[in-house]
């Protein structure tokens, strides 16, 4: 009764797994199951927009979102990846428009347009308008769209039914388990494709932008089943999380002109990034506020910045830095403008901390951001081994893929633009796998795995406090895997993170029952999260360089002589083996970022 039989499951009702959806139900018969409701997805969560070089209110070319993207990736990004993924970028988003999503216009009808951190117009270094916006709620607006596509196309959804287990059969995947939350009951999904589309796993580290669901689940039961992790050392940090509690301030603030102030009221991105100042890279910016507050110049001796949109200060440094509207007239902009173009920022200012940024600055640090490695994949979502030979069958998307399109940093609104591209090509790749081959047969006891797992956790002493255990945890790799590590701190955290999931065998879970068991679910979490946490941070150990968002004090300078390359890690028993593989360099050899 609990069995189902789908030419194409995904995994994730997010971008990626909607579009996945979208595109492979076209040709195969097609399911998306999901943690979640689809449109509480995470997607929902992105703010500022979507890149495009459409040039519609300046010019602009695929060519320079290209280089912008190799170069913000600090040369770790594959260049073959990222063309495909920047020239597809404009019809991506006319599809969008034309599903209904509701883009912001300029005066002439067309999409609005944003500069966004490390965006530029090649032949002047100046910032260009390349993020095509929603107000700031872009990424809720995606999630909108596609999920009614879906709906209109039959799309068949399971919502609120939690992966737990891939299942394969050698090296091709037949199907996937899956626990429904409301009931308890396992479910198995026979299926002649997978596509893995669930996400990141921001929820490792103590202040984050991510949701509760972004616990790395995709990641952690591919990689349980021998499949390697791509480039885990790089996760982003976005420079503007609201203070203390992490929820992000989209990076729009600044394309709309916002400023970082330290302590002192200084601009100081002018002394990082002097010719695109505030709107640099992200890990230039989260290194720029750290580096601010160790010098004493965080606002009150404090550990936080303001970010200040005020319409006085946006006014005035217009006139500083030359911008003017694209109609080529003065900066002048209202509270009242503020307000439409970034409506949900000022809202969670309101809420969460009482200060409203039409008349305060508002108080902010870096947050744990964005998953740049993942499951390796190439530009049509295949799952890759070690020698770039795809799983049959098995498929991955989204922020849970490593294209690689993000190397070791990721631009500002390229990660929708990720989500749409690879989505559709791994949707379409898993339909037209599926249409040639054949059922493959089940293992004969599908959820003797799951239930082992689950088993586990029932039946430990309860020694041990989950809430402490993740507690420990993500203070831990804040503090000694965050933006700046040595080899001291990422030692001690393997160390942390070896105690921490030797007493995770100890924890029980105290709710027995089996509807909407969240104990259990969340305990199953933790245990993804501990394990992702240690691949991070052997990764990143291993790695004896500074790369976009790896910066180790110990070793501040990039090495491409010896680091160019992506890292790969593999589950061995309870240990974990590390390998590389080379980047793919096209047009662009790589130089010295200067922002
Ligand atoms: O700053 C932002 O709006 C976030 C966008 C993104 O992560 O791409």
């Amino acid at each position: 009764m609990n069995s189902h039989q789908f030419e194409v499951i995904v995994v994730g009702a997010g971008g990626a797994g909607l579009m996945a959806g979208l595109y492979a139900s076209k040709t195969a018969k097609t399911a998306v199951i999901s943690k979640l409701y689809p449109t509480r997805s995470h997607t929902g969560a992105a703010q500022g927009g979507i890149s495009a070089a459409f040039g519609n209110s300046e010019e602009d070319r695929a060519e320079w979102h290209t280089y912008d993207t190799v170069k913000g990736s600090d040369y770790l990004g594959d260049q073959d990846a990222i063309e495909f993924m920047c020239n597809e970028a404009p019809q991506a988003v006319l599809e969008l428009e034309h599903y209904g999503l509701p883009f912001d216009r300029t005066p002439e009808g067309r999409i609005s347009q944003r500069p966004f951190g490390g965006h530029t117009n090649n032949v002047t270094g100046k910032p260009v308008r390349r993020a095509c916006h929603a107000a700031d709620r872009t990424g809720h607006m995606i999630l909108q769209t596609l999920y009614q596509q879906c709906l209109k196309n039959n799309v068949n959804f399971y919502d609120e039914f939690q992966i737990i287990d891939l299942l394969m059969d050698g090296e091709r995947a037949v199907g996937v388990i899956a626990i429904e939350l409301a009931t308890g009951e396992l479910h198995t999904f026979h299926a002649k494709s997978v596509i893995i589309a669930t996400g990141g796993h921001g929820r490792v580290w103590e202040i984050t932008s991510n949701a509760y669901a972004y616990s790395g689940d995709g990641a952690a039961v591919v990689y349980r089943r021998g499949i390697p992790l791509e480039d885990m050392e790089f996760f982003q940090f976005h420079p503007t999380g609201i203070y203390k509690l992490g929820i992000l301030i989209t990076e729009a603030v600044r394309g709309e002109g916002g400023i970082l102030l330290n302590g002192k009221g200084e601009r100081f991105m002018t002394k990082y990034a002097p010719n695109v100042k505030d709107l640099a890279s992200r890990d230039v910016v989260s290194r720029a506020i750290y580096l601010e507050i160790r010098d004493g110049n965080g606002v009150n001796g404090s550990n936080y910045v303001y970010l200040d949109v005020r319409p006085e200060t946006v006014n005035k440094y217009a006139v500083i830095d030359g911008r003017t509207n694209p109609d080529g007239s003065p900066v002048n902009v209202t509270g009242e403008q503020i307000l439409k173009k970034l409506p949900d920022i000022i809202d969670f200012n309101r809420v969460y901390l009482g200060v409203d940024p039409i008349t305060q600055p508002m108080p902010i640090q870096p947050t744990a951001h964005y998953t740049m490695g993942g499951i390796p994949t190439n530009k049509f979502g295949e799952v890759l081994n070690e020698n770039g030979t795809p799983y049959a069958g098995l498929y991955a998307a989204g922020e849970a893929a490593c294209v690689s399109v993000h190397g070791a940093n990721r631009l500002g609104t390229n990660s929708l633009l990720d989500l749409v591209v690879f989505g559709k090509y791994a949707g379409l790749r898993a339909a037209e796998y599926a249409n040639q081959v054949d059922y493959a047969p089940l293992p004969a006891d599908p959820t003797e795995y799951t239930r082992q797992q689950f088993n586990a956790l029932r039946n430990g002493d309860g020694k041990e406090n989950l809430t402490d255990i993740s507690n420990a945890m993500k203070k831990m790799m804040f503090e000694d895997v965050g933006v700046f590590r040595t080899e001291e701190g990422m030692q001690r955290a393997l160390d942390t993170l070896a105690e921490l999931r030797e007493r995770y065998k100890h924890v029980r879970v105290q709710d027995t029952g089996k509807v909407f068991n969240t104990d259990l679910l969340n305990a199953w979490e933790l245990g993804n999260l501990l394990e992702l946490a240690e691949v991070v941070t052997l990764s990143a150990l291993n790695r004896k360089e500074s790369r976009g968002g790896h910066a180790r004090e110990d070793f501040p300078k990039r090495d491409d002589q010896n680091w160019l390359k992506h890292t790969l890690a593999w589950k061995r028993g309870e240990k974990i083996e590390i390998g590389y593989k080379p980047v793919v360099i096209t047009k662009y050899q790589p130089k010295e970022r200067v922002y």
